[in-house]
């Protein structure tokens, strides 16, 4: 078989920026070693996120001149609409700025104290969404996504078992939703298969419980079904997606990832109650229902990118990425998270700094070392983002210690990913100098974004 090329070429480039270690160490205190409080021109390669950082194609940029910036029923939105019709054939399709926009009308007007939630895993958006309205969010990973070196096909799925119980324990009553995230980006980008996903809405039958689709990385899922699940290898991309959504009463999705926009999203349902409920508030919110919060111009783009992102040699190109990265690591022994999942690259950093107690933030200490070493930026994925407290204020810590290496789409070339591996090869043989990290300034919620922090002195090094 020959190399697996970037279906594109390209037309526009823009700079990236190079600096020296020591100006990384200094860039890295002033940020309070939080990636996420580095200025974007203090780095070399980005993979902060793969969330609003795509290459838009030629089309979607002639499409942005055609945007038509009326207030009420431009010809813009009717574009969209069709176009997530075709995918979800949803009834109700309400756009909004972003992803968490759209949770942020769902759960306001879903959710409340005394109401409970269920997922795979929820997205710290979702979960953040969810809790901000009085709710309770409960993960129900399968047991496979609970350990980042096993190799699973579908590490997204949900535990049907878990699901019951959760739904037996907190009384179908309070539950008025399961969502499924595909894929399970706060597990490690994994997929979730047709099977789990028929399954999960046989049991949302039982209960008479809507089932609603966290569908930001849908192609990505749908693909991954293509390639690894009975039954799927000789079926489009399209057909399998529009498969996943017939099964779901609604989806919120974030169109910064698979449809190539920089911004946008919508929330999509069966329910003209709960439709009627959510336009309400978007109006109060966003905008009106024609627009919810983007221009004309940004519905054009996202209406020709969703289409886009099931073009089957893009999405072999775009998983063949991480499998490329994940691999060349593998190879060189960095407990890496397996199999690769399909927007980015996880470093299992309980394994890759065991010297490091998890209420020392090893992720953290990771996440700083790939910017001092290579000024790539990575983001933790573990008790950083998801630790809670005890009463007695002791960190209680996220199942899993990650580093996410997200890859925008379309954005970076074979020899940036090679240069990427050499960084993460070059810290790993240096990993037992690496130190833990303390918090010392923190928000109650999200305190990942803006947290301050500072290297630990006395955490001791592992004898190498
Ligand atoms: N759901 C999932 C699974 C996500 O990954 C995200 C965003 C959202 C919802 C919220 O969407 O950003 O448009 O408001 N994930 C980004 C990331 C931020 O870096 O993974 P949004």
């Amino acid at each position: 078989m020959k190399t697996i090329i970037e279906p594109f070429r390209i037309k526009s480039v823009e700079p990236i920026y190079f600096t020296t270690k020591e100006e990384r160490k200094a860039i890295l205190a002033k940020a309070d070693y939080n990636s996420f409080r580095i200025k974007a021109s203090d780095i070399l390669i980005d993979l902060l996120t793969d969330s609003g950082t795509s290459a838009m194609s030629s089309n979607q940029w002639a499409g942005i001149m055609l945007g038509d910036e009326s207030y009420a029923g431009s010809n813009s939105f009717f574009k969209f609409e069709d176009s997530v019709r075709s995918i979800t054939n949803m009834t109700y399709i309400i756009p909004t700025h972003q992803g968490r926009a759209s949770e942020k009308i769902l759960f306001t007007v879903l959710g409340g104290k005394g109401k409970y939630f269920i997922s795979n895993t929820f997205f710290d958006t979702t979960r953040a969404n969810i809790e901000f309205s009085g709710a309770e969010g409960i993960d129900c990973i399968c047991e496979e996504g609970r350990h980042p070196t096993t190799a699973a096909p579908f590490k997204g799925n949900m535990d049907i078992a878990a699901l019951r119980k959760a739904i037996e324990e907190k009384g179908a009553a309070n539950i008025p939703l399961v969502m499924i995230t595909i894929t399970n980006n706060s597990g490690g980008g994994q997929p979730v298969s047709m099977q789990n996903i028929r399954e999960v809405r046989a049991v949302c039958d039982e209960f008479h419980i809507p089932l609603y689709i966290d569908a930001c990385r849908f192609a990505e899922n749908s693909y991954f079904i293509k390639l690894r699940e009975e039954g799927y290898a000789d079926k489009p991309v399209p057909e399998i997606a529009r498969e996943i959504f017939s099964y779901a009463d609604g989806c919120t999705m974030s169109a910064k990832k698979d449809a190539f926009a920089n911004i946008g999203g919508f929330l999509a349902m069966q329910d003209l109650d709960l439709a009627i409920r959510c336009r309400n508030l978007l109006i109060i919110t966003e905008g009106f229902t024609t627009y919810g919060g983007l221009a004309g111009r940004d519905l054009e783009a996202i209406a020709i990118g969703l289409q886009e992102v099931m073009d089957e040699h893009y999405l072999q190109y775009r998983i063949r990425s991480m499998e490329y990265l994940t691999n060349k690591l593998i190879e060189a022994g960095v407990p890496v998270m397996q199999p690769a999942g399909g927007h980015a690259v996880y470093l299992d950093a309980k394994e890759f700094l065991p010297h490091i107690p998890v209420d020392q933030y090893p992720g953290q200490s990771l996440v700083c070392a790939l910017y001092e070493e290579g000024g790539i930026r990575a983001v933790e994925i573990g008790s950083l983002m998801f630790g809670k407290y005890d009463d007695n204020g002791k960190l209680i810590p996220a199942t899993l210690e990650l580093v996410r290496l997200a890859i925008p789409r379309r954005v970076y070339t074979q020899s940036h990913i090679d240069y990427v591996a050499e960084v993460i090869i070059e810290v790993f043989n240096k990993r037992n100098e690496l130190k833990g990290m303390v918090i010392t300034e923190e928000t109650p919620l999200l305190r990942h974004f803006t947290a301050k922090l500072a290297p630990q002195p006395q955490t001791l090094n592992a004898q190498p």
